[in-house]
């Protein structure tokens, strides 16, 4: 049966995200529908409406991070029932590529996504889901298996946070790129992302924790989720302050270094900062011309030289029916920090708010709660 329900839609390039009227079809085989508890905002919805759609089809469901419950299984769907507590999952393994064909659904190359069943009411325009989700609505449908099923008492509105902000930065230490116990860590960036880089650096037992931010407030946060040095990085050049805090007779530096803030002069910083040896990983979402400069020969700094590693992370290489529910159980024995990062509960009215909030203000999350 179609539903009707709101959602926050980009409608063209350039345009403010819009509350607007929506349909939502049954979900078709295999696929759910969630009505959806609560929402974070992701750096990456603004940069979806920044790169005016990064190339999806307009209208747009913002969204991507978020958790509900069932509200209706498609047909086929047997591990799923309706009121199920779920957080939904942008990167579900499609079980065909060829990494999944060889048993690394970790390293999928896409991703399983739900047919278009979601249209403005208005006009019955069928609309596009950022990463496959569109959360920023009071329903949505997804995958079957895109849909994660949570312990009965893990709060919906932070476990929305696992679905990408956690789940890529624990994941980025955790899965990308191992951290090893008693090794040194820098994190470029510290939002909702950084922070969670932070938290799995504390998880792999990392023995430093630098945190490079250019807003004192981050840097201040940073600490209380188990940053041991805070740097910023508008005061003092990163990578000379990383290898001065290092310092251990061969240049300083870190094994593990991680940017999580979209701009390539970070990543830049990450390789400059590493140790012989040592393994940058880049998260930010980069625009099309985005690139790095990097030298190769210098004797001192250059990668051949320093033996230096780069990494990309797509949401921490996560399994998520694996991945979620050991976060949902840290946090609830107390060992992954969830209650913090909500810095702010809103309405689906106040997503361009958060938008701005998010380049100028002081918040880790904000959270739409429907
Ligand atoms: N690869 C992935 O799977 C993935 C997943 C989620 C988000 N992202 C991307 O990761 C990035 C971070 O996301 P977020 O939600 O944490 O964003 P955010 O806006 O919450 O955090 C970015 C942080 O970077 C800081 N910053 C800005 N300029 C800086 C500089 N020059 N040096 C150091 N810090 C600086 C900001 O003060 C802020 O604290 C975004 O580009 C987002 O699109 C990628
Ligand atoms: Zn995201
Ligand atoms: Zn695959």
């Amino acid at each position: 049966m179609t539903i009707h329900g709101k959602a926050a839609l980009l409608e063209a390039p350039g345009a403010p995200a819009v509350v607007r009227d929506i349909t939502i079809d049954a979900p078709g085989p295999n696929e759910v529908r969630v009505q959806i508890v609560a929402s974070g905002v992701c750096h990456t919805d603004l940069t979806v409406k920044n790169l005016n759609g990064n190339g999806m089809a307009f209208p747009i469901v913002l969204g991507h991070e978020g958790a509900g419950y069932i509200d209706a299984v498609g047909e086929g769907v047997t591990h799923l029932a309706v009121g199920d507590p779920v957080v939904l999952a942008y990167r579900a393994p499609c079980e065909q590529c060829p990494a999944c064909r060889r048993g690394d659904p970790r390293r999928c190359y896409v991703a399983l996504r739900p047919g278009q069943r979601i249209r403005r009411a208005d006009d019955n325009a069928l609309c596009s889901q950022v990463l496959r989700c569109g959360t920023f609505a009071t329903h949505t449908v997804v995958h079957a298996k895109a849909a994660i099923k949570m312990p009965s008492e893990m709060p919906l509105d932070r476990a929305c946070l696992l679905a990408c902000g956690v789940i890529t930065g624990v994941g980025a230490a955790l899965n990308t790129t191992p951290v090893l116990r008693g090794s040194r860590v820098a994190v470029i960036g510290c939002g909702g992302v950084g922070l969670s880089v932070v938290q799995g650096a504390v998880l792999a037992g990392a023995s430093e924790i630098i945190a490079i931010d250019v807003n004192p407030t981050k840097l201040r946060w940073a600490k209380d989720f188990g940053a041991t040095h805070l740097v910023n990085a508008r005061e003092v050049d990163p990578v000379a302050e990383v290898r001065r805090i290092t310092e251990d007779g061969y240049d300083g530096g870190v094994e593990y270094s991680f940017e999580a803030t979209g701009i390539p002069l970070c990543t830049e910083q990450a390789i400059k900062m590493l140790a012989y040896g040592g393994t940058a990983t880049t998260i930010g979402f980069p625009a099309q011309d985005d690139a790095v400069t990097l030298n190769l020969g210098d004797m001192a700094t250059g990668v051949y030289w320093n033996k230096a590693g780069l990494r990309v992370c797509h949401c921490g290489d996560t399994l998520p029916s694996n991945d979620f529910p050991i976060l949902a159980d840290l946090y609830l024995k107390g060992q992954l920090k969830l209650d913090e990062m909500v810095t702010r509960r809103i309405g689906l009215d106040d997503v361009e708010a958060a938008f701005h909030e998010m380049e100028t203000g002081d918040v880790i999350r904000s959270v739409i709660v429907f």
